[in-house]
């Protein structure tokens, strides 16, 4: 498999599961891992948080109470608590049997097979939140997945310390609501390699100055033929999708 840095020199267009096939199977859950790598998308977004005894686990939100049947903060749960959880129930009883997933399960499962978009939810910056990067880029090394990862964030100064652990380490920066700079400045301040912006942030100007700049652009989140086609012609070279099948579908038909 080509490092993710020749992979993207390469393709002109990459549609990227968001918090897995979240669409389909309940987000950030190993079937909705295993989804997405079943519609054949080459890159899958997850969401980190942490628990109270410091493992990082896939979740998107703070609190638990939306995808799973347990309350509060996971970061004031433990491990053990966290994983007890049903994280499927609320989005169909088919999944009930479903847990939150460790960082490591999630990257071992999609290693060799997709890359993977690792989101970083904004962090306070201190010295706990320096060892929680650290503790993502570790796993991230241990599991063999340095050059097949990228990281993206709201948290630009995140963002930067990731450079400053390693340099090599690809990152995206998602623009932050009602930040009206443009992409190359963005970008410019945090070292980012890419940028990353939702569909209602997407312009004209934000597409042409990327462009100039030579700086990939992505766009989320894209579930339907009619925000594909815009995103398409706006000229972006990637969206996230919940419906990565059905948005690699329509793309793949429109090229024939
Ligand atoms: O890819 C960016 C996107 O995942 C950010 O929004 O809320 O889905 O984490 P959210
Ligand atoms: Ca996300």
């Amino acid at each position: 498999m080509k490092t993710l840095v020749e992979y993207a020199r390469c393709t002109p267009f990459i549609v990227c599961a968001h918090r897995g096939a979240s669409g389909v199977a309940p987000e950030n859950t190993i079937s909705a891992l295993q989804a997405a790598l079943d519609s054949g998308a080459m890159m899958i977004e997850l969401d980190v948080q942490t628990t109270s005894d410091g493992a990082l686990v896939v979740f998107h939100d703070e609190q638990l109470d939306r995808t799973t049947n347990g309350h509060g903060f996971i970061r004031q749960c433990t491990l053990d608590d966290v994983q007890a959880l049903d994280a499927g129930s609320w989005f169909s009883s088919q999944f009930k049997d479903e847990h939150i997933p460790l960082l490591a399960e999630a990257l071992q499962l999609v290693r060799g097979r997709a890359y993977v978009n690792i989101e970083m939810k904004p962090l306070i910056a201190s010295e706990e939140s320096a060892r929680i990067i650290y503790a993502i880029v570790q796993t991230v090394v241990d599991c063999q997945m340095r050059d097949y990862v990228v990281f993206a964030s709201f948290d630009h100064h995140a963002l930067l310390f990731i450079k400053s652990i390693d340099p090599h380490l690809s990152t995206i920066a998602l623009n932050v609501p009602y930040d009206e700079r443009l992409p190359h400045d963005v970008v410019r301040t945090c070292h980012a390699d890419a940028y990353g912006c939702s569909l209602e942030e997407l312009s004209r100007e934000r597409v042409e100055d990327c462009k100039s700049h030579h700086i990939p652009i992505g766009v989320y989140t894209v579930n339907s033929i009619v925000e594909l086609e815009y995103a398409l012609k706006m000229g972006v070279q990637g969206v996230v999708s919940n419906y990565p099948d059905a948005i690699m579908s329509h793309y793949r038909s429109r090229k024939k």
